[in-house]
């Protein structure tokens, strides 16, 4: 079974799933994997360590697989962008922050350009710079993003930029949020928490197994992970974490442990060497209810694809509709 969008035109992949370039987790070999099961795997450039990328790319070796970056890596060491084009990638992952120079730079190297937003406003603006796919992410996903959820978001940014193609993003985890996302006018997912409990994923076994036992109600969105490894984002970013020892215990004082920081973050770092995460963040979104298995990313792609076909194939028998 296939499902055949305007996202897997524009992207030349079979399925219009993608994977979220999840920083420290998307690496080149998972990223490999759901390109070569149909989807487009995005290594996660993340904050942009030049060494981990370059092993990355490097490991990606001939697998088609695009780059994701969180956009002010750029600004600090724009370098990264040419040594991510000059392999001539399929895609580039533009995540929050200014677009410019960045997005002229992956256009005129003759990659595709994807721009991750949050609001209207962004995707609008994307559009005018170019983008050739854009990611409408909602509040529910895992990671940083803002506040507006996925369900009224996509339409909406569909309705904003009709001529380009729209992947849902947050809460997105079996085939109903796939045929959910291509019923609210998307051309397909994209696809972080689900493929972070995956056999090929780099993250920590430890984290795996809290993402399949942990409920979406045991998530929560803040800055108290980031405050604890010196890495605020600006207003009004927050990320969405699974909640922990510490999340509960500095939950609403963070300004106290912005005055206890240094102490914190030399704990918090260790911890996180350590892989304990009752003080180290699991950073994952609400689709944690629909992840119960840490199967190959290939069979997360055939499941959703096969799902979302059956549901899509029969959803007139489904309902009634009178009138
Ligand atoms: C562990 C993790 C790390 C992430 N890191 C990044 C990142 O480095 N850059 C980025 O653009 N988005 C990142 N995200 C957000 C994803 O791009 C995506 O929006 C999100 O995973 C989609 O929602 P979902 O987690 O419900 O599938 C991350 C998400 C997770 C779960």
């Amino acid at each position: 079974m296939s499902i055949a969008t305007r996202l897997t035109q524009v992207l030349d992949i079979e399925h219009p799933i993608l994977l979220a370039p999840m920083d420290l987790v998307a690496d080149a070999r998972l990223a490999a994997a759901v390109s070569g099961a149909g989807g487009l795997g995005l290594i996660g450039g993340g904050y942009g360590d030049e060494t981990w990328l370059l092993r990355e790319l490097d490991a990606a070796g001939d697998a088609r697989v695009g780059v994701g970056f969180i956009t002010w890596s750029l600004v600090r060491q724009p370098r990264l962008l040419d040594l991510v084009l000059e392999r001539r990638p399929p895609a580039v992952m533009l995540s929050f922050g200014e677009l410019q120079p960045h997005a002229g730079r992956i256009k005129n190297a003759g990659a595709r350009l994807i721009c991750q937003v949050q609001t209207v406003a962004q995707a609008r603006d994307a559009a005018a710079n170019g983008a050739d796919a854009i990611v409408a992410q909602g509040a529910e996903a895992g990671g940083h993003g803002m506040s507006r959820g996925t369900l009224a978001l996509v339409p909406a940014v569909v309705d904003a930029v009709p001529d380009i193609p729209v992947a849902a993003a947050g809460g997105i985890a079996d085939g109903r949020g796939l045929a959910a996302a291509l019923m609210l006018g998307a051309d397909g997912v994209l696809v972080g928490t689900r493929f972070y409990a995956t056999q090929e994923a780099a993250g920590p076994d430890a984290a795996k197994q809290r993402i399949v036992a942990a409920s979406g109600d045991q998530t929560v969105r803040g800055i108290l992970f980031d405050i604890a490894r010196r890495n605020v984002w600006p207003a009004p970013y927050t990320g969405r974490v699974l909640k922990n020892a510490f999340s509960e215990r500095w939950r609403g004082r963070e300004a106290e442990l912005l005055q206890h920081q240094q102490a914190e973050a030399a704990r918090y770092a260790e911890a996180r060497a350590a892989g304990d995460f009752d003080t180290a963040a699991v950073i994952a979104g609400e689709a944690v209810d629909l992840v119960s298995d840490i199967p190959p990313a290939g069979e997360v792609i055939a499941r959703m694809v096969k799902e979302a076909g059956t549901l899509l194939a029969g959803a007139s028998n489904r309902f009634r509709v009178a009138g």
